[in-house]
C-alpha cells in the first residue's frame, strides 16, 4: 500500500454509510435517500438526509455533514485516525494504530496493483484501435456507435498477436503473476508460455459500481464462437455480485427507475439514444446480489431482456429475483426486434420512450406469450387459451388483480367472467356473497374501527407523557396515519411548538380538544402488555388500509363510467385502472410487510 488515500478509500467501499448509520439510529427511505432524525441536534421531524449514490449524509436543521468516516468521528466522539480503524475493523480489513497488518495490507495491495493494471489494459486497447482502418473500430462503426460513446465507454481492440499486451505490461514492470492474476494472461498448456487471453476482439471495460476498471469482455468480429469472452474470475471481479454499466446508471437514475439488459451492446446503444438509467446483468441469470444491489440505487426496474425463448426464461426467473426484493418490476415490450439494441435503432428514441411508458406488469407479459401462441379467432384455441391465461391467474395472490384480469381476459375472449372465475377456482365457484357474509363483514369492520381509535388514543397517550418515545412515533407515522381530528392537532401543535415537555390537560383544552376525547385520553388503559411497537404497526397497517379502500372505490368508479360512457378513451382508462390495480397490489405488500 503506498498510499493513505488507498486505504481510506477501501475502507470507505467496504462500509456502506446507510448500513453504518442505521446501525446507530432508525433511518426511513425516502426515494433514493434516506431520512433519520438528526443524531447531532435535537428536532421533531426529520431534516437529516443520507444519499447512497454519494455515500453521504446532511442535516438541513444544523448544517452537520460528511462522509462515512466523519459520520463515525461524530458519533463515538473519536478522532479520523480512529473512526478509520474502527470501520476497518468492522469489515474485516486489520489496522493499528493507524498501521495496516501486514495480510490486509497485502491484499489491498495486491487489489490496487490489479485495478492499475486493468486500467493500464484498458487504456492499451483503447489506443490500439485508434487507427481508423482497425478492424475493431470499423467494426463499432459498423454497429452504429459514434466515437463519443466509444470513448465514453473505453471500447478498445485486442490485436490479433499472441503477446503484445502480456509483454507490454511486463515492460511497466508488473510481474507476470499479477497479469495471471488481473485474468489477462494465461499459461500455455506445456506451461513454457505466457499469452495473451483476449485476441482479436472488440473489448469491453467492465466497471465497479465507482467506475473503476475489473474486468473485460471481449467480442469477436465474426460470427465465430465464442461470441463474448469475459475475464476469468479474480478477486476484482464477481460477475455475480456486479451490474454492467451501473456506474454511469446510478447518476442517471429517472423515474426511481432502473432499467435492466442482458448485454453491453445494449447498455451501450440506449446510452447513446439518451436511455442512461441502463445496466447489463451480462448474460448471466440475475443473481440476488445483483438485486439486491439494484436496490441501492431504485425501486423500480424494468426488464428488457432479449425476445427469444431463452431472454424470457430469463425474463421469468429475473421478475422472481426481483420481486423478492422488494423492487416494482415491469418488462418491457419489445414488439418484434430480437433485443433493445435492435428495438431502439429500428424504431427510434420516441417509440421507445413510449414503451417505456407502457411497459407491463409480469401476468399481462405471460398473458401476451400465451396470446402468440393461439389464434384468438378460432373458437378451440380460444378457449384453449382461456384455460391457460386462468391456470396463471391462478397464481396471483391479490384478489383484485385477479378480478382485472378475469375482466380483461372476459372482453377480448367473449367468454364470460363467471365461466373464467369456475376455471379459476373450481366449480365451487360462488357469483355473490351471501346476505350472512356480507353482514359479518360489516360487523368486522365495525369492530375494527373501534380498535384502531383505541390503539390511536393509546399512542396519543404515549406521546403526550412519555417524551423520550416522541421520535420514535414521529419517525414511524405521518399525521396522516392518524383517524382521528382532535389526534391530527395535537401531533401538529406538538411538531410546530417544538414542545418537549409533558403536555397538560389545560393546554390540550387550549387547543380546543373536546373535553370527551381528553377523558379517554387520561383514561385509556395502557397495562404492561401495551407494546409501543405494535400500536405502531397496527396504526401503519390502518393507513395503508384506507389508502387502498380509497384505491378501490376509485377502481369502481372507473369501471362504471366505462361501461356507462361510451364516448371515453378506454385505453386511457385501462391504463389508470391498471395502476390503480398496481398501487393497490404495492400497498398490500406493504401491510404485509409490517410483521
Ligand atoms: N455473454 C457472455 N458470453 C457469451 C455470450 C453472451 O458473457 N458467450 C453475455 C455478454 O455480456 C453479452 C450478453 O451475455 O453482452 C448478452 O448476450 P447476447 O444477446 O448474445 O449478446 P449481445 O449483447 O446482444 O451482443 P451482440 O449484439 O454483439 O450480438
Ligand atoms: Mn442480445
Amino acid at each position: 500500500m503506498n498510499n493513505m488515500n488507498d486505504i481510506i478509500e477501501e475502507i470507505k467501499s467496504r462500509n456502506d454509510i446507510v448500513d453504518i448509520i442505521s446501525s446507530y439510529i432508525q433511518v426511513k427511505s425516502a426515494g433514493l435517500n434516506y431520512k433519520a432524525l438528526c443524531p447531532f441536534h435535537s428536532e421533531k421531524t426529520p431534516s437529516f438526509s443520507i444519499s447512497t449514490q454519494k455515500q453521504m449524509y446532511k442535516c438541513f436543521g444544523c448544517g452537520e455533514g460528511g462522509d462515512v468516516i466523519n459520520f463515525v468521528m461524530k458519533m463515538e466522539n473519536i478522532d479520523f485516525m480512529e473512526a478509520l480503524e474502527f470501520l476497518a475493523q468492522k469489515s474485516g480489513v486489520e489496522i493499528n494504530k493507524g498501521k495496516i497488518s501486514d495480510e490486509s495490507k497485502e491484499n489491498i495491495n495486491k487489489k490496487q496493483k490489479l485495478y492499475q493494471i486493468n486500467l493500464d489494459a484498458a487504456r492499451y486497447f483503447f489506443k490500439s484501435m485508434s487507427d481508423l482502418n482497425n478492424t475493431g473500430y470499423k467494426y463499432l462503426k459498423n454497429r452504429g456507435l459514434d466515437n463519443k460513446v466509444i470513448k465514453y465507454f473505453g471500447l478498445g481492440y485486442s490485436r490479433n498477436d499472441w503477446h503484445d499486451l502480456n509483454n507490454y505490461l511486463l515492460k511497466k514492470g508488473y510481474d507476470q503473476q499479477n497479469l495471471i492474476d488481473a485474468g489477462l494472461a494465461i499459461q500455455t498448456k506445456n506451461k513454457k508460455n505466457y499469452i495473451n487471453r483476449f485476441r482479436n476482439r472488440v473489448m469491453f471495460p467492465i466497471f465497479d459500481h465507482r467506475g473503476k476498471v475489473i474486468a473485460f469482455g471481449g467480442r469477436v468480429l465474426d460470427e465465430s464462437l465464442p461470441k463474448y469472452l469475459n475475464s476469468s474470475e479474480t478477486i476484482l471481479f464477481n460477475k455475480r455480485k456486479n451490474l454492467y454499466g451501473l456506474n454511469f446508471a446510478k447518476k442517471n437514475i429517472k423515474n426511481d427507475t432502473l432499467i435492466i439488459v442482458e448485454g453491453y451492446m445494449d447498455v451501450i446503444s440506449l446510452f447513446q439514444y439518451g436511455i442512461k438509467n441502463v445496466v447489463a446483468s451480462l448474460g448471466t441469470a440475475l443473481t440476488i446480489e445483483q438485486a439486491k444491489l439494484i436496490k441501492k440505487y431504485a425501486n423500480k426496474v424494468i426488464v428488457a431482456y432479449d425476445n427469444d425463448e431463452a431472454g424470457v426464461k430469463a425474463t421469468l426467473k429475473a421478475v422472481e429475483i426481483l420481486n423478492g426484493v422488494s423492487l416494482s418490476v415491469k418488462v418491457l415490450n419489445l414488439g418484434k426486434s430480437k433485443d433493445p439494441d435492435e428495438y431502439i435503432r429500428t424504431e427510434g428514441l420516441d417509440k421507445f420512450n413510449i414503451s417505456l411508458k407502457n411497459a407491463i406488469p409480469l401476468i399481462q407479459f405471460k398473458i401476451n406469450i400465451l396470446k402468440q401462441k393461439y389464434n384468438l379467432n378460432n373458437d378451440q384455441d380460444r378457449l384453449l387459451f382461456t384455460k391457460k391465461v386462468a391456470n396463471t391467474i391462478k397464481n396471483i395472490k391479490s384478489p383484485i388483480e385477479v378480478e382485472y384480469y378475469v375482466n380483461k381476459i372476459s372482453k377480448e375472449t367473449d367468454i364470460s367472467i363467471q365461466a373464467i372465475n369456475s376455471e379459476i377456482y373450481g366449480k365451487y365457484y360462488k357469483a355473490n356473497k351471501n346476505q350472512k357474509e356480507i353482514k359479518q363483514q360489516i360487523e368486522e369492520i365495525k369492530i375494527k374501527k373501534n380498535g384502531i381509535e383505541i390503539a390511536e388514543k393509546q399512542i396519543i397517550h404515549i406521546f403526550l407523557n412519555e417524551s423520550k418515545y416522541r421520535s420514535d412515533i414521529l419517525m414511524n407515522l405521518d399525521i396522516d396515519d392518524f383517524l382521528l381530528k382532535e389526534s391530527k392537532e395535537i401531533l401538529n401543535y406538538i411538531i410546530k411548538s417544538n414542545e418537549l415537555d409533558i403536555i397538560t390537560i389545560d393546554k390540550l383544552k387550549n387547543l380546543g380538544i373536546s373535553e370527551e376525547y381528553i377523558q379517554d385520553i387520561y383514561n385509556i388503559n395502557i397495562d404492561s402488555n401495551v407494546n409501543l411497537n405494535d400500536i405502531i404497526k397496527t396504526l401503519q397497517k390502518n393507513s395503508l388500509k384506507r389508502k387502498r379502500d380509497y384505491l378501490l372505490k376509485r377502481q369502481h368508479e372507473l369501471q362504471q363510467k366505462k361501461q356507462n360512457d361510451k364516448n371515453i378513451e378506454a385505453s386511457e382508462v385501462d391504463r389508470e385502472l391498471l395502476d390503480i390495480a398496481m398501487k393497490i397490489i404495492r400497498l398490500e405488500k406493504e401491510m404485509k410487510n409490517i410483521l
